[in-house]
C-alpha cells in the first residue's frame, strides 16, 4: 500500500518501525509526552493505519475524523483505552501485543509480592535515613510466601504466569475468573495476597471496592498489575490507613501519572511503581514487533496476526489482558 500513511505516536524502541518504512509513510510522534487530544485528532485524521499507546484515548470521534482508518494497533496487551465497539461498528480492527509480555509482567508482579510481603521498602528507608540499629529479633517482621495463600484475580496468560512463579515459591495458589476458579468473595475471604490480572471493563471498573477490601482477610497484600481503575483508590487508602490491609503494590493507579498530591500517596505501606510490568528492552522490543505486524497486515487487509477478537470488539466478550487462550 504505497500511498497509506500511519501515525505513530511516540517512539519505539528497536527497529520494528524499518519494516514498515517500505510499504508506507510513517509519521512519528517525536516528543517523549502523549500528543494530546488536539494532536492525536490532527495526525490521526489522514492516517490509514494508527500505531498507539495505552495513552491515546482512541474513541468513536477519533475514528470519525479519520476517514481513512483501517487498521488500530495498539502497543499493549490491554485494549480499555480503545473504544471497541465503535471499532467494530466501523469495521477497523484491533490489534494489541500479547503473550510477550506475559514473563515481564508475571515477574514484577512477583516483585511486587514480595517487596511487600518482606517490607522491603521500610528496610530501605531505615538504612538510607540512619535508622539501622542493632539486629532485633522482632523488626519489621513480614508475611512468609511459603504456604500462604495467593488469590489471583482474571487467570489470563499472565495470571498462569504468576501461579507458576508463586507455586515455586510454595505458595498456594487460588484463582477467581470468568471462566471458573473459586467465587471472588472466598478468595477476598481466604487469601494472604490478591493479586489483580483481569482486563478493565465496565464489569471490572472498581471491582475492589470498598465492600471487597472489607471482605478480604485481614492484614492481607493487595497488588495490582493490571488496570489502575479496577481498585477504588480511595477506599484503598482508608483499608491501608485502618489497616484492614497490611500492605498495598500497585504498578497501576487511576490516573496516570499518578499526581504528587494524591491522597492516595499518603497512605501508609503502599508501593507505587510508574506502571513498568513489561518494561524490560526484549519485551518492549517485540511488543513493537508485534505492533507493526498488525499495521503491516491491516494495511494490506490481511486478517491481523494479534487481533482483538470482533466478538470482544463488538462487546460481546469482555477484552483480554494477558489471556493466552482464546476466549
Ligand atoms: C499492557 O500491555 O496492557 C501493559 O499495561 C503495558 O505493557
Amino acid at each position: 500500500v504505497p500511498d497509506a500513511r500511519v501515525f505513530v505516536t511516540r517512539r519505539l524502541p528497536g527497529d520494528a518501525l524499518q519494516g514498515l518504512v517500505a510499504s508506507c509513510t510513517l509519521d512519528i510522534w517525536p516528543h517523549p509526552a502523549p500528543p494530546d487530544e488536539k494532536a492525536l485528532r490532527e495526525h490521526a485524521a489522514p492516517a490509514d493505519g494508527l500505531l498507539c499507546l495505552l495513552t491515546d484515548r482512541i474513541d468513536a470521534a477519533l475514528m470519525d475524523a479519520s476517514p481513512r482508518l483501517r487498521v488500530i494497533s495498539n502497543l499493549a496487551v490491554g485494549v480499555d483505552n480503545i473504544d471497541l465497539r465503535a471499532a467494530a461498528d466501523r469495521g477497523i480492527p484491533v490489534g494489541h501485543t500479547p503473550d510477550v509480555l506475559t514473563d515481564a509482567t508475571a515477574d514484577l508482579t512477583m516483585a511486587l509480592i514480595l517487596a511487600a510481603a518482606r517490607r522491603l521498602p521500610e528496610g530501605i528507608a531505615a538504612v538510607s535515613e540512619g535508622r539501622w540499629g542493632a539486629w532485633s529479633p522482632d523488626w519489621l517482621l513480614g508475611l512468609e510466601l511459603h504456604s500462604a495463600r495467593l488469590g489471583i484475580v482474571g487467570l489470563g496468560g499472565i495470571g498462569q504466569a504468576v501461579a507458576a512463579r508463586a507455586r515455586a515459591f510454595g505458595m498456594e495458589v487460588v484463582h477467581s475468573s470468568r471462566n471458573g476458579g473459586v467465587p471472588l468473595p472466598e478468595l477476598l475471604h481466604t487469601a494472604d495476597v490478591v493479586s489483580l490480572h483481569c482486563p478493565l471493563s465496565a464489569e471490572t471498573h472498581h471491582l475492589i471496592d470498598a465492600g471487597a477490601l472489607a471482605a478480604m482477610k485481614a492484614g492481607a497484600i493487595l497488588v495490582n498489575t493490571a488496570r489502575g481503575a479496577i481498585v477504588e483508590q480511595s477506599a484503598l487508602a482508608h483499608a491501608l490507613r485502618s489497616g484492614q490491609l497490611a500492605a498495598a503494590a500497585l504498578d497501576v493507579t487511576d490516573p496516570e501519572p499518578l499526581p504528587r498530591d494524591d491522597p492516595l500517596l499518603q497512605a501508609p505501606n503502599l508501593i507505587v511503581l510508574p506502571h513498568l510490568g513489561s518494561a524490560t528492552r526484549r519485551t518492549r522490543e517485540r511488543m513493537a514487533e508485534l505492533a507493526a505486524e498488525n499495521v503491516r497486515a491491516g494495511l494490506a487487509g490481511e486478517p491481523l496476526p494479534h487481533q482483538v477478537q470482533m466478538s470482544v470488539q463488538a462487546g460481546i466478550r469482555p477484552a483480554p489482558e494477558g489471556d493466552q487462550c482464546p476466549t
